[in-house]
């Protein structure tokens, strides 16, 4: 399933930490626009605050009251979007058993938050601008056209007019969704918001807040944070951890800066087949992808066992235990 927030107005405040030119602008302009009704676009890389941008617009409008509903179109396989954000009828499909609202239905009266909109197939594309020009929508295997009054905000990490070029976004959906555009620069284009933030989520956790020296705070600031906002936030929790209440200088920082691996590197997982009425069987499932990516790590490193560990990222000893569990041979059986 993937995240819905529905927040009500007793749910706590989003907050847009920073005192950098960027951010204070950024706040200013959430206020300006929190009570139009107009489309967003919020733009920038991973980790950078787009969720709280979206949120704090809907929370500081006069939809505050009414239902905050996320689709995040990355985490919803293809052939399922379409009922999840216009709804279905009652065997509409295998598996519909039950008639259900989509997120159109949801977010009426408040804010719909498309997030990652640039993962649509351009299929559901069209259905999507559609809806955003009639503000009607259609449960699948319904025939009653359905009013709703819901503002579009929507979020985006890759660079959408290089998705147009290559054909795979509509050039009149982008103009659809792009009448205001919020643009979140990466953390390390505004290293003056790093103390604050630092404090800002040492406060947050259990315990007596961690802080850093001058020279320490001087250091982070200058670091890349390739997962940006987010990435300062584990590591503030990987040293509150560690280190509650103290002060922690420069010397200990690269102990703790290790060990973030950065969410963007990391592939995005396989999406996941629908799920049967029946149920699956998750343990069969992995354990026949754990066979067949080990088989296939054998064959390219020609059965060495210490190659495959590596291509693997395992250590031998794990390779060979599971190599063991899964009745899986060097010989390539
Ligand atoms: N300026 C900020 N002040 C306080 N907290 C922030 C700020 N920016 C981001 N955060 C926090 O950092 C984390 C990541 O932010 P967020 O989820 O908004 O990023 P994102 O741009 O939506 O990332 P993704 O592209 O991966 O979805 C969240 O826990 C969020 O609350
Ligand atoms: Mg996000």
């Amino acid at each position: 399933m993937p995240a819905r927030h529905e927040l009500d107005p007793s749910s706590p405040l989003a907050r847009l930490v920073g005192t950098s030119k960027a951010i204070t602008d950024i706040r200013a302009e959430i206020e300006k626009l929190a009570d139009s009704a107009a489309s967003v676009l919020v733009t920038g890389p991973s980790g950078s605050g787009k969720d709280v941008v979206a949120q704090l617009l809907h929370q500081r409008g006069r939809r505050a009251a009414r239902p905050f509903i996320a689709l995040n179109c990355a985490a919803v396989a293809p052939d399922l979007l379409e009922s999840e954000m216009f709804g279905h009828e009652a065997g509409a499909f295998t598996g519909a058993v039950k008639a259900r609202p989509g997120r159109f239905e949801a977010a009426h009266g408040g804010t719909l938050f498309l997030d990652e909109v640039g993962d649509m197939a351009t299929a559901m594309q069209a259905k999507l601008l559609r809806a955003l020009e009639t503000r009607v929508v259609e449960r699948v295997g319904g025939m009653l056209p359905i009013a709703v009054d819901v503002r579009v905000i929507a979020a985006t990490s890759v660079d959408l007019f290089a998705a147009i070029d290559r054909g795979d976004f509509r050039c009149d959906l982008l103009y659809r969704l792009d009448v205001i555009r919020i643009e979140m620069p990466g953390l390390a284009d505004r290293p003056e918001d790093v103390p604050l933030l630092i404090r800002h989520f040492a406060a947050l956790l259990p315990g007596q807040p961690v802080r850093f020296t001058a020279a320490a705070e001087d250091l982070l600031m200058r670091q890349p944070w390739p997962g940006n906002v987010r990435e300062l936030k584990n590591f503030v929790e990987r040293a509150q951890a560690h280190f509650p209440g103290e002060i922690i200088g420069a010397e200990r920082l690269p102990r703790l800066l290790r060990g973030f691996t950065p969410a963007v590197a990391r592939p995005a997982p396989p999406a996941p087949e629908p799920i049967p009425d029946a149920g699956i069987d998750l343990k069969r499932i992995l354990a026949d992808l754990e066979h067949a990516y080990i088989t296939e790590a054998l064959t390219v490193s020609g059965g060495a066992v210490a190659a495959t560990a590596k291509l693997l990222g395992l250590q031998r000893t794990t390779l060979i235990e599971k190599m063991r569990r899964l009745h899986i041979g060097t010989a390539g059986g």
